[in-house]
């Protein structure tokens, strides 16, 4: 079982549930109340938990709140999609290698905030995406899966955005599934491994990025 972790729009959530994996999901937790993501996770009769940060003075609560919901659950992974929280080292430690991420560019460039942005507004002609292992370190953990694409010249900033959007719905619960099937693994060099299926292809191929994994 996952627990899906958002903040928002939950457009990744949606892509989880509609690739069949709405079953293994054992709750949503938002951090915030209005969430269109909630919705989402009630039309495929998820629990959902609110753990709304504002309302905490420190951060040490806020998580305390967080961990007493997942331990209830005790899920093989957390899945944060478009969460837009730092979670704390201690946090981070106590799910040592079970939590996930996915970042809108190709680590380590563009870390932190509106990478999508900073991509475009550095005028390089590859973007991608990173799904990788949350560690205390921004966007640094190690990288189980890149998927890349080019922009074009007549492409906007927005363009941009949706062109990295439609890949993380297919390549997203892709991964999910394989770490789901125990087919993820961190060697001790932090290369992490992960297994190939004939299958794959099918997910795959003649999409319109590269990806590696
Ligand atoms: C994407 O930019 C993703 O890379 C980041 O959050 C955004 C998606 O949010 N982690 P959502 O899934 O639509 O809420």
């Amino acid at each position: 079982m996952i627990i899906v972790f958002i903040s928002g729009t939950g457009s990744n959530l949606n892509a989880i549930c509609n690739a069949g994996l709405s079953s293994s999901i054992a709750c949503v937790i938002s951090n915030t109340p209005h969430a269109k993501g909630l919705d989402i996770a009630k039309k495929y009769h998820i629990p959902t938990y609110v753990v709304d940060n504002k309302l905490y003075t420190n951060k040490a609560d806020f998580e305390r709140e967080l961990i007493a919901i997942v331990d209830n659950y005790t899920p093989k992974y957390l899945i944060l999609a478009g969460f837009m929280r730092i979670l704390s080292g201690d946090f981070v430690n106590k799910y040592h290698h079970q939590i996930i991420n996915i970042h809108p560019s190709l680590l380590p460039s563009f870390t932190g905030m509106h990478a999508q942005k900073q991509a475009f507004a550095s005028r390089v002609k590859i973007i991608g995406i990173t799904i990788h292992f949350v560690t205390d370190k921004l966007d640094c953990g190690p990288i189980i899966l890149q998927a890349v694409t080019n922009i074009d010249r007549q492409d906007t900033e927005d363009d941009v955005t949706i062109k990295l959007l439609k890949i993380e719905y297919i390549v997203y619960p892709f991964i999910i599934r394989k770490l789901l099937n125990n087919m993820v693994d961190i060697r001790n060099d932090n290369y992490v491994i992960v297994k190939h299926e004939k299958m794959d292809k099918d997910i795959l191929n003649n999409q319109n990025f590269y990806v590696a994994y």
